[in-house]
């Protein structure tokens, strides 16, 4: 058992942790990533929406306030990122192009129709256009149509590219350990550290916790719960898929086609979303998912028949008791990047915002405040604390280490 110290320790190795990591950077610190397969959670599913309109739930107006603040965000994020990492400008993929919103039938049509009206008392952009308008906008769009509504400030990114600059500038100036944390290490009620499953401790500063869904299972005071969802990528000609993200409903039935853009070859990977279930977190994808999703995307898409099936992933999402995310202090020495559900890739920017606070690190984008502002207000890290750890229960619960523990643990090799 040895131990090492770092001023910041990420649990956590999917695009949020890795953004936390890569703003702890920035700010000078000492950086180690707790993660045995960095990237291989939610983020590998994730389709790469940035879609803070589409994305907006009837009752949930800060979500939709955090994800608009984020999407702000997000070209200066991804310019920052890029720069970081030495890539050329538009190498995460960031498409700022719009996203087609279809209704199959009739009840399809109804449904939207009361979404499009939420946008307008919320002040989010949307506007219903004809089938015909639609199939204008996305040639790809095939006859079966009941309505449509453009959204011109939904876009999308690369989430696995972003993924990839952010290890590359983690691993070049920070340590990655592929191992996982089993516990937070606790010392008179603030957090100085983690214990990893071959029982070595790192004592650290601050520790990040964006463990995903399984954040939950190191500090009660983040209750989060696996989403499951499945994805599909797909490799189509570039001229029989859509240049646009194109999601709606088929009977009911939610479904998204998000194009990336073309290469050289004249194809393209078309990733196909998503379902949503509330169950325990497997990465086992159910042949009825693969049938109905294709079925939904190509209601609309016909030119997908010809893609090729190149993947199915299921992997969880990380929910919170009320689907918005935990970010900040939420004791001493411990901070939370986690709870993104729907919405990890689009509050990647708002999330590295907030830890730029946490950390004392200058932010990207000139919009940063607000961000901030938003996640203080719809986003306190500490509002599970009292009903699910109170300060007592720290100290004691089974899954933290004890003081003592960590006293062991720190005295080792770095
Ligand atoms: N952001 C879309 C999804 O979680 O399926």
């Amino acid at each position: 058992m040895s131990s090492r110290a770092c001023d910041v320790l990420v649990i956590g190795g999917g695009i949020i942790g890795l953004t936390a990591a890569w703003r702890a950077l920035e700010a000078g610190a000492s950086v180690v990533v707790l993660d045995p397969a960095p990237g291989d959670g939610a983020t590998h599913a994730a389709a790469g929406m940035l879609a803070p309109v589409l994305e907006a739930g009837f009752g949930e107006p800060g979500q939709a306030r955090l994800g608009t603040a984020s999407l702000a965000l997000w070209p200066a994020f991804a310019e920052a990122l890029e720069h970081a990492a030495g890539l050329a400008p538009g190498a995460v993929g960031l498409e700022t192009t719009g996203t087609l919103a279809v209704a199959y039938d009739s009840d399809d049509l109804v449904a939207m129709r009361r979404m499009l009206a939420l946008h307008r008392e919320w002040g989010l952009g949307s506007a219903e256009i004809t089938p015909d308008e639609a199939r204008h906008r996305e040639p790809a769009v095939g006859q079966r149509l009941a309505g449509a509504a453009w959204v011109p400030r939904d876009h999308r990114v690369d989430p696995r590219a972003v993924h990839g600059a952010l290890a590359a500038v983690v691993a070049a100036r920070g340590t990655v350990v592929r191992r996982a944390a089993v516990s937070l290490t606790w010392a008179e009620g603030t957090v100085v550290g983690a214990v990893d499953e071959a029982g070595d401790g790192y004592a650290a500063g601050t520790v990040v916790l964006a463990a995903g869904h399984a954040s939950g299972t190191l500090f009660a005071g983040a209750p989060t719960r696996p989403v499951p969802g499945t994805t599909l990528r797909l490799d189509a000609a570039a001229d029989r898929s859509p240049a646009v993200v194109v999601r709606g409903a088929v009977q009911g039935r939610p479904v998204y086609a998000v194009p990336r853009a073309p290469r050289s070859d004249g194809r393209r990977e078309v990733v196909v979303g998503a379902t949503s279930d509330e169950r325990e977190d497997d990465h086992l994808t159910r042949a009825g998912d693969v049938f109905a999703l294709l079925r939904d995307a190509r209601a609309f898409l016909p030119g997908l028949d010809d893609a090729v099936l190149v993947e199915t992933t299921t992997r969880s999402r990380p929910g919170s008791p009320d689907n918005a995310p935990l970010l900040g202090r939420a004791a001493d020495g411990l901070c939370l990047a986690t709870g993104h559900h729907r919405n990890g890739i689009l509050l990647t920017a708002l999330t590295a915002a907030a830890v730029d606070r946490a950390l004392g690190v200058a932010p990207v984008g000139s919009q940063a405040a607000e961000a901030v502002e938003a996640a203080d207000q719809f986003a306190d890290p500490r509002r599970f604390v009292d009903t699910y750890a109170s300060a007592d229960t720290y100290m004691s619960a089974d899954t933290y280490t004890s003081a003592d523990t960590y006293s062991t643990t720190r005295g080792g090799t770095a």
